[in-house]
């Protein structure tokens, strides 16, 4: 049965991180692990909290019937209690289970959220550079994704986002820490965003819907936190993940979490519980759903991303390799520096990105992130392999 061409089409030009990681399997078996560097992918390498493992067990030997029965699609009511306290906290803002969506992950959230909302034709505003899936996920349901350059230091361009809203734009989305950028948005542009989204709809008569993805919240630097966006705009909805938190991506545990005082919020969460069925995705994982009620205040050392950051940021220093300090997150954007040795065409972040290959280090062009001439370097791999780069780092750099 023949794939549809725009399926074939969108896997050509999309899959450009899942090969990066392909190509760093098959050098590892090549060279050895020790020898290559592979900073492709945003996969936790740090292990999940032991209370994780625990309740697996327990749960694994329990003789409690139905535990893997079908449930209600937003998820069961004292797991969607268990994220109303946790996103309240994260808001300041009192929120009812019944405003909570259980989802497969930060990523499953987002589809069903986006079914939810969009007509054939609606527009979805981002900031660039943002996390390369948006734009299939907002295809998936007929929208398409309209990318507003961010500022220079990679914070919101206010007005520029102002120029872009129009008739038919029916969301933003904002992540922060932002993936690539390690980028965590001030609580001014918050304001500043609510304020333009008020003006907008003053005089085109739309309301615009913020969906905050925030599977990095808690993942920050030096004490910075992420501020909260409900008091700044009422029809705000937050898709969140287990993911990198709790280092559980593989199992697909998020949810929606939806501003009360949003137009209609009830009738929209009760969307969101319907798409997340329609999707196929009926509910999220049983098991999960139990475990993240009772550990959602645990978490991991994310003082080990901390660290390797600084060893990274060093290594970069001494190659010569420009970057924007990451606030949050694990991920260094790094600018392409300046040739000196090769030819070619200035701030090329593929060829950059081919030129470390060589050098067994792998990385992800920033195009791929709607920001030619960067790279992304996921720090989510052991302070032993990023200290071994050091040497080929310095000698890609010197040899550029
Ligand atoms: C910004 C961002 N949003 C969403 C996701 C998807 O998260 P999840 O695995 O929870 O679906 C990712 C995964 O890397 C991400 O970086």
């Amino acid at each position: 049965m023949p794939v549809a061409p725009h399926i074939s089409d969108f896997m050509a030009s999309s899959s450009f991180i899942r090969k990066m990681f392909e190509e760093g399997m098959q050098l590892k078996q090549q060279y050895g692990a020790d020898k290559v560097f592979d900073f492709s992918i945003g996969n936790p390498d740090l292990e999940p909290p032991a209370k994780i493992n625990e309740m697996l067990r327990e749960l694994g030997e329990s003789h409690e019937s139905r535990l893997h029965a079908y449930m209600p699609n937003a998820g069961y009511p004292e797991t969607r209690k268990a994220m109303a306290e946790k996103v309240s906290g994260e808001q300041g803002v009192e929120i009812p289970f019944t405003h909570i969506v259980m989802g497969c992950g930060a990523a499953g959230a987002m589809n069903s959220v986006l079914k939810a909302i969009l007509s054939p034709g609606d527009e979805v505003l981002v900031s660039a550079p943002y996390f390369v899936e948006y734009g299939q996920y907002v295809r998936n349901h007929g929208g398409t994704l309209v990318t507003v350059p961010a500022r220079e230091d990679f914070s919101l361009d206010i007005a520029a986002i102002g120029a872009a809203l129009n008739g038919k734009t029916a969301a933003i989305i904002i992540n922060s820490p932002n993936n690539p950028t390690g980028k965590i948005y001030s609580s001014d542009e918050m304001e500043q965003l609510g304020k333009t989204l008020e003006a907008h709809r003053a005089t085109c008569g739309r309301t615009v819907m913020i969906i905050s993805d925030e599977p990095y919240r808690e993942i920050t630097y030096n004490g910075k936190t992420v501020s909260p966006i409900f008091p700044w705009w009422k029809d705000t909805v937050v898709v969140s993940s287990f993911a990198k938190n709790l280092s559980l991506p593989g199992e697909r545990i998020g949810y929606t979490a939806i501003c009360p005082d949003a137009e209609n919020s009830l009738e929209l969460a009760e969307a969101v519980a319907y798409t997340t069925r329609i999707l196929g995705f009926v509910n999220a994982p049983a098991t999960f759903q139990r475990i993240v009620a009772a550990c959602w205040k645990e978490s991991v050392d994310y003082s080990v991303y901390e660290k390797r950051r600084e060893i990274l940021m060093e290594i970069l220093d001494a190659a010569g390799i420009p970057f924007l300090t990451p606030e949050g997150a694990f991920y260094l954007f790094c600018r392409v520096p300046e040739r000196k040795h090769t030819t070619g065409e200035a701030g090329d972040d593929a060829a950059f990105c081919d030129h470390l290959k060589k050098y067994r280090i792998l990385a992800v062009p920033g195009r791929g992130f709607g920001k030619a001439g960067w790279i992304r370097l996921a720090y989510c791999i052991s302070e032993r392999s990023i200290a071994l780069s050091r040497d080929a780092f310095i000698q890609a750099g010197s040899a550029w």
